[in-house]
């Protein structure tokens, strides 16, 4: 008797879930969460283009700022350096290097390098610089030129 009570409820749940999925996709339809293709007009799309003109400016502006910034190998490079020369190169335990030229960063970054000495704390450098590549070395002085 219970197995064929249950085989009975089958036909009858099938046609209660056809229902239910037929009711919640015809309720989609007027779901205001749905977003709807609307076809402005050139002056309605006008007067948008000009509300968010000014900060798409902004938004832009920094975005190819962020991209360029981060396309320089030598920013990844330059990681370990903030640590002392300040995450934008404003100094702390070391001088600050924004600002500086490549040209001025490679050569200290090759004396450096070379084991010479150029203030009282060249020796926090040699390490560093010792472990520096002739292309980290110009990677490097380029990034730090940009900041
Ligand atoms: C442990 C701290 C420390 C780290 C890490 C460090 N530096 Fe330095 N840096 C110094 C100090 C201190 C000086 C000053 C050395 C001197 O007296 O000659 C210096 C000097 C320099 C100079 C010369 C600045 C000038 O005004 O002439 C450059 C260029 C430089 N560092 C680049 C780097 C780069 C690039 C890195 C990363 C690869 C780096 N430093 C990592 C501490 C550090």
């Amino acid at each position: 008797m219970k197995s064929q009570r249950s085989f009975a409820t089958v036909p009858v749940m099938a046609t209660l879930c056809v229902l239910s999925v037929l009711a919640l996709t015809g309720c989609g339809k007027n779901d205001p969460g749905v977003a709807k293709t609307v076809k402005p007009t050139k002056i309605q799309l006008a007067a948008i283009e000009d509300r968010i003109k000014p900060y798409s400016m902004v938004n832009i502006e920094g975005a190819t700022q962020v991209a360029q910034a981060s396309a320089m190998p030598g920013e990844a490079k330059y990681a370990s350096c903030g640590a002392c020369h300040g995450a934008q190169g404003g100094g702390g335990v070391g001088p600050a290097l924004a600002g500086q030229s490549a040209e001025y960063i490679a050569n200290r970054l090759n004396q450096y390098k070379n084991g010479e000495k150029v203030g009282s704390q060249s020796n926090m450098m040699w390490a560093q610089a010792g472990m520096l590549s002739e292309a980290d070395i110009t990677d490097l002085a380029d990034y730090i030129q940009t900041m």
